[in-house]
């Protein structure tokens, strides 16, 4: 109540002033990286011959489409490719899809009757439309362009050269497993069904793979989906009295919830709370009051105690409350729809020599996997080109990749420790 008061005020301030804009405060941990060829835990580079495995293993996937939803056939490659590698893979079913999750790890872990006990996953499917796969030489860089370079082929590929010439390095079989996930893009129902699939297990750790520009990432935001959903009463645009806009409530709450944004809370790794109001509709024509109208909204949350989602969920709320009690008073309904599927921001694990750490403020899978104890996240190439038509990174950027994953790798199974 006491907030919500204050917040009016806010509100009222907010209106009579110029609206106040959120910027987000850069954060940066530390400026040098390159890593890989200091560190003493670091595995041998890759050879020529891997090098190249890599980059094409890149372009093949690369140039199979796998936008959500339709991922079969990336999923059969994934499952081939790591098969003719050696490896025992289960196909984990998602639903009652036919798509599923590549599952693999090693045949020796089958035939002793043991499953992995560290994960190193991302995921297959890409967000539309396709874009095939260019190789472009730019200012004596190779780079590689196309639909889900970065996200996250960029992460599969490379995983999987590391993760098997990590294996090679060893005498020993590390619990180690890969996993390939589809749906990451739709919120996460491969990593779900893969949750449900392995309940039975609590892993040691898991290394996940999403653009992180070849940094560590500390944590990442939280996530609170929001809808607004006003149902008014349509009327003659030149009588509106007889009506009641939906259209007008919705406007007013989107306006009032960038007001309230600055006041959500902060948290220093992190820094803002933000929220983005990305879809709206209502309305029929412009003679006409609006009977209905609804707004989807997205609020990526910077804070990560266990309350920090019913914090913030109560703080709009609250200061939605006189909106929604005048819109009833006027015989409108206005209901605040918030997504099941919510969380905090997760604080992640960097307890390894030698990568440079920074946050990430996008949403991943891994809070769709809670039976981890540590939690790494890492990938090549930029959150930035991701989701969009430049979509690509340079072959050096794989390479960096390939090298860090080795490292983590190395960090979670020391060598000489008994498998
Ligand atoms: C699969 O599940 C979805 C969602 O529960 C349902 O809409 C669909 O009808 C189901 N399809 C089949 C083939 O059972
Ligand atoms: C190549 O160099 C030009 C000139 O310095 C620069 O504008 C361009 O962004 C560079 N391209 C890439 C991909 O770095
Ligand atoms: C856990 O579940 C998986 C998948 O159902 C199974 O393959 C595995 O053997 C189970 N592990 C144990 C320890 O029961
Ligand atoms: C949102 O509004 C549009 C247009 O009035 C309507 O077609 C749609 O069903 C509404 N969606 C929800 C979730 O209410
Ligand atoms: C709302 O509906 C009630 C019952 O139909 C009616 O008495 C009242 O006048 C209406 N209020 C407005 C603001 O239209
Ligand atoms: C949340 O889950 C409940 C129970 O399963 C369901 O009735 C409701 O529609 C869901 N809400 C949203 C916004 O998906």
């Amino acid at each position: 109540m006491a907030i919500g008061t204050r917040l009016v005020g806010l509100l009222v301030v907010g209106l009579a002033g110029a609206a106040p804009q959120v910027s987000q405060p850069s954060i940066t941990v530390s400026t040098s990286l390159s890593s890989t060829s200091t560190s003493p835990s670091a595995l041998p580079s890759l050879t020529n011959e891997e090098q190249d495995e890599l980059f094409s293993l890149h372009e093949e996937l690369v140039n199979i489409p796998s936008i959500s939803n339709d991922e079969v056939k990336c999923a059969e490659f994934v499952s081939d490719y790591l098969e003719e590698l050696g490896y025992y893979v289960e196909q984990v079913p998602v639903g009652n899809t036919s798509t599923y999750n590549v599952f693999a790890y090693p045949q020796a872990l089958k035939d002793e009757g043991v499953w992995p006990e560290v994960l190193i996953t991302s995921h297959l499917d890409t967000v539309p439309p396709f874009y095939p796969f260019e190789r472009r030489e730019e200012n004596g860089t190779i780079f590689h362009y196309g639909r889900g370079t970065v996200d996250a082929k960029g992460p599969v590929a490379t995983m999987i050269v590391a993760s098997h010439k990590f294996f090679q390095s060893r005498s020993d079989t590390p619990r180690l497993g890969l996993l390939f996930v589809v749906g990451e893009e739709i919120g996460g129902t491969g990593m779900k069904a893969f949750a449900s699939y392995a309940k039975n297990t609590t892993f040691r750790a898991a290394i996940f793979g999403e653009p992180t520009e070849g940094k560590l990432a500390s944590g990442h935001k939280g996530s609170l989906g929001l809808t607004l959903d006003v149902k008014g009463k349509s009327a003659h645009s030149a009588y509106p009295w007889l009506g009641v806009s939906a259209i007008n409530y919705l406007a007013e709450a989107i306006v009032a919830l960038n007001l309230l944004e600055p006041a959500l809370p902060k948290s220093d790794l992190l820094g803002a709370t933000t929220l983005n109001t990305g879809l709206i509709r209502g309305g029929v024509a412009g003679n006409v009051v609006a009977e209905a109208a609804n707004a989807s909204v997205s609020i990526r949350i910077a804070r990560s105690e266990d309350d920090a989602v019913s914090v913030v969920r109560d703080l709009v709320t609250g200061f939605l409350s006189p909106l929604v009690e005048r819109a009833k008073e006027a015989n409108a309904t206005f209901s605040l729809i918030f997504a099941n599927s919510t969380y905090p921001a997760p604080i992640l694990d960097t307890d390894v020599e030698g990568l440079e750490v920074a946050p990430v403020f996008y949403g991943t899978d891994i809070p769709s996997l809670p039976q981890v104890k540590k939690r790494y996240l890492y990938g090549t190439g930029t959150i930035e080109v991701a989701h969009t038509p430049n979509e690509g990174l340079s072959q050096d950027e794989l390479l960096q990749a390939a090298e860090a994953y080795g490292l983590i790798l190395r960090s979670l199974f020391p060598p000489n420790s008994t498998a």
